[in-house]
């Protein structure tokens, strides 16, 4: 969700950054792009609707330029247009926003009243004159920022230029990710690390309401006190080749296949040595009576996932809620409660507001992210980082996959704190694990995704049924079709159908079921023969264990069954690739579906 980079040097070309750095921002999602730069002391400004190539056609870059800034705009005040675009200039102030404002029209309100006139609808302008309105009359920068902070209301992370210091870029940031970059006689600011990656993995993290200054050779930070503060310099460690598509024709694809050695990764450091059993090395559980797991999107399904495993194995109650609801709902915590936040990007607005509200009840938090250092993972109280690595597609794989193991582990960590499991069991579960990442490699392979995704690919409508943690992975698989292919679908508890929805199946409506769970598979099928006598084309995901000839299918895929702990993490992925070759059937821009963001930084 918008994409924020920025230049100082007399290294590079600013405008060469600028576009690169956009280019790699890409994958946040966005409608519009634009850069500013400095010329000769002066500022120019190009923006474009649409995607990046269009707002390069426009660009000269032969022209030379030490300072600039760029944003990939991601519309919530105002449709995607050019006006609305980013940069936008007011008096001596350009500026670049991602976050949202929330008193704009107030301050626009007071701004008209003071001579200043708006071209766009965007909150990002009224931030822009108000910023040229305080320099007017303060002179200062650092003077500006600090009571700019104190009146705008909202979030926001901004790259800002002022006419008169031609070689200065200032940046301040408040509930919208934000890092400082480190070169070598040049300095960047960024949304996110691909951006700078080609130049730097050296970068400070901004935190709340500080204000940085970059000069070519220098970097100040002021905290809330307008003091220059010393901040720890990070290194990151995934590097640009983990980045970049090796050779496949999507990050999507690339990040679906990582996933065996991903699962490795995030498993590793909490079990022994040849894979034996479980190390002790998670906060302690003992205490905690009931859980609270909150999430958006895939996130919030590999939460319903936790919670069967951690309701099975470990007894205790677990409530799955979707932050954006649960932030602003009545909470049944106590100090016995525990809430799990569980965000790939650690920077998701409603994820991180729900965090905020747990803390506010002093409830203890763990949050499960793959981003080291965001938002989410510094304010929870402890934090279990999976091991996706940079996950560029839209679309959510790997790091769902990751998230289902994480909450698998801690399922097995609460029961044995609990009591409620042998050691025997424990390590029988993690002694699966070789055979788990075999099986992914040759789920990984099946040849039978591209032959269903053509039956599918052209129709308008289906459905995905299961029952419990099967239902959970419907959840998952039709969202997964959704957000890449625009095909609608819906996932249903397979019992729940015939309430009401059993009425959209017609004649070949196709109807993915899947069967994992023994206790419930006879169920199931007979949803599914329901389904089946209105005309539904099934597409039956079953484990070999289940697996019958019968003809309530059209297609089938058998998945091998393995301890409930890892069984999903085998069945997702031939919802993943079928939704990967429908969308590539369709001609979808796959990894930067239409209207999404990565990481959704706005309420
Ligand atoms: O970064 P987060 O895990 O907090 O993101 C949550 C959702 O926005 C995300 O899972 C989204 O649903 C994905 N696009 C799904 O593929």
């Amino acid at each position: 969700m918008c994409g924020i980079i920025g230049y100082v040097g007399k290294k590079k070309n600013a405008i060469h950054v600028l576009i690169n750095g956009l280019k790699a921002l890409e994958y946040r999602g966005y409608d519009s792009a634009g850069i500013a730069y400095m010329e000769n002391n002066k500022i120019n400004i190009i923006k474009e609707q649409g995607k990046i190539k269009n707002l390069e056609e426009k660009i000269d870059f032969k022209i030379k330029s030490n300072l600039g800034i760029g944003h990939t705009r991601w519309a919530t005040h105002g449709k995607p247009c050019v006006i609305n675009s980013h940069p936008h200039k007011v008096g001596k102030i350009t500026i670049v926003h991602n976050g949202i404002i929330e008193n704009y029209e107030e301050l626009k309100k007071i701004l008209i009243q003071n001579g200043y006139s708006f071209k766009s609808e965007t909150d990002t302008e009224v931030i822009c004159a108000l910023i040229d309105k305080l320099y007017n009359e303060k002179n200062d920068m650092i003077q500006v920022l600090d009571k700019c902070r104190n009146l705008l209301k909202g979030s926001y992370a901004l790259g800002i230029i002022n006419d008169d210091q031609p070689n200065t870029l200032y940046a301040i940031r408040k509930d919208s990710p934000l890092i400082i970059a480190i070169g070598e006689n040049e300095n960047y600011i960024s949304s996110d690390v691909p951006a700078i990656l080609d130049y730097t993995n050296k970068y400070i993290l901004l935190d709340n309401n500080e204000i940085a200054k970059l000069t070519d050779s220098k970097i100040d930070i002021y905290n809330i006190n307008n003091e220059i503060i010393t901040k720890k310099i990070k290194t990151f460690e995934w590097n640009i080749e983990k980045t970049l598509k090796n050779g496949y024709d999507h990050f999507m694809l690339k990040e679906i296949n990582e996933q065996p050695e991903v699962i490795k990764d995030t498993l590793l450091p909490y079990i022994s040595n040849g894979y034996k059993s479980l190390l002790n090395n998670m906060p302690c559980f003992k205490n905690y009576e009931k859980i609270d797991i909150v999430a958006c999107g895939s996130a919030y399904h590999a939460g319903l996932i936790g919670k069967y495993l951690i309701e099975k194995y470990a007894d205790i109650p677990v409530n799955v809620e979707i932050a954006s609801e649960y932030r602003y709902k009545k909470l049944f915590i106590n100090n016995k409660t525990l809430v799990i936040i569980i965000s790939q990007s650690g920077e998701t607005a409603d994820s991180l507001a729900a965090l905020r509200k747990a803390k506010e009840h002093n409830i203890d938090t763990l949050a499960i992210v793959n981003v080291v250092g965001s938002s989410i993972a510094r304010e929870a109280k402890d934090v279990l980082y999976i091991k996706a690595g940079c996950e560029i597609a839209v679309a959510t794989t790997k790091a769902y996959s990751a998230q289902v193991a994480m909450l698998g582990l801690i399922a097995l960590n609460i029961a044995k704190s609990k009591k409620k499991i042998s050691n025997q069991k424990i390590d029988n579960f993690i002694q699966d694990i070789d055979t788990l990442i075999n099986e992914m490699k040759k789920l990984l392979k099946n040849e039978n995704y591209l032959k269903i995704a053509k039956n599918i690919y052209n129709k308008n409508n289906l459905f995905f049924i299961g029952r419990k943690i099967d239902y959970a992975l419907a959840m998952e698989g039709s969202l997964k079709l959704k957000e890449i292919s625009y095909i609608h679908s819906e996932a249903y508890p397979a019992g729940e159908l015939k309430h009401g929805s059993i009425s959209l199946i017609e004649e070949k409506t196709p109807v993915f079921a899947i069967v994992t769970d023994k206790s419930i598979a006879e169920k199931t099928i007979s949803n599914i023969k329901e389904a089946k006598a209105r005309g539904a084309e099934v597409i039956l995901i079953i484990t070999d264990e289940l697996d019958r000839e019968a003809d309530f299918y059209d297609e089938k895929i058998v998945i091998p069954k393995i301890n409930d702990l890892f069984q999903p993490l085998l069945s997702i992925i031939p919802l993943q690739l079928i939704s990967y070759e429908v969308a590539k059937l369709r001609n979808c821009d796959i990894d930067k579906p239409r209207n999404l963001a990565k990481s959704v930084t706005v309420e």
